[in-house]
């Protein structure tokens, strides 16, 4: 299985010509590379003018309702139509700085499962949770919550973030052994909350601070389906040496 190489371009870049530059040499230059499968997420105005077929492309945020007096939002149909295949969710920027609830995320999630599209499920522990020794009583939490409802059939196609949040943008890498101890214990719950082998079939990925140093141990020693990369995306040529370190 090719690993999941998605880039998270979060509110960036300012301008569409640099989008456009952006994403030419990135995806000009992996063309040899096809070790990957690389998905470019977009802040939602650059989409239309960006997404093309030989990419795959997410969005970073969707709604829970199809259409109709939401001002502000974006929903799975737009980004189905608009030929997406990825959506992220329940990043802990949304979650902090914009106060999505766990609630939430799983309503945007049902919405995502019945569509094409495939989700990008964020969860993770903050500094303080796992000083204090909960990361596993919080990420089980985000799970049951954000998981509610989810059929064994279609949970099979998430693909679920592990993103400790005082990883991101932090530099502060986590351990990969740490990680790996993660997966496992992300891996046993899907497996008592659906069976084996959705739980063979979600992919669980990292994210926070992931460049090109560290992605190797990432999908060798934590045993990741892939890396969620935000900052190191967002630079052409270390984004390549991630990919071709992958
Ligand atoms: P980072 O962000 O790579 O800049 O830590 C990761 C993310 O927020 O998904």
């Amino acid at each position: 299985m090719k690993p999941l190489i998605i880039a998270n371009w979060k509110c960036n870049p300012t301008t569409l010509n640099e989008a456009k530059e952006l994403l030419n040499s990135v995806v000009e230059r992996a063309k040899d590379f096809n070790n990957v499968e690389i998905v470019i997420c977009p802040p939602f105005v650059f989409l239309s003018s960006l997404i093309n077929d030989s990419t795959a492309f997410g969005a970073q945020n969707c709604y829970s309702e199809d259409k109709g007096a939401f001002t502000g939002e974006v929903s799975a149909l737009m980004l189905e139509d608009l030929g997406c295949k990825y959506v992220i969710l329940g990043h802990s920027e949304r979650r902090n700085i914009f106060k999505e609830t766990n609630q939430e995320i799983n309503l945007k999630l049902k919405k995502i499962l019945d569509s094409s599209l495939i989700p990008i499920l964020c969860i993770g522990e903050n500094r303080e949770d796992r000083e204090e020794g909960k990361t596993f009583e919080i990420l089980g939490e985000q799970l049951e919550a954000c998981l509610n409802g989810a059929s064994k059939e279609k949970a099979k196609k998430i693909v679920l973030a592990y993103e400790p949040v005082w990883a991101i943008g932090t530099g502060k890498f986590a351990e990969p052994s740490k990680i790996e101890e993660v997966r496992v214990f992300i891996k046993e719950f899907l497996s008592k909350k659906f069976d084996e082998d959705v739980s063979n079939e979600i992919k669980i990925i990292y994210g926070g601070s992931v460049d090109s140093k560290n992605v190797h141990s990432y999908l060798t020693e934590s045993n990741m389906s892939g890396v969620l990369v935000g900052g190191a995306s967002l630079k052409a040529n270390e984004f390549l040496e991630i990919i071709k370190s992958a």
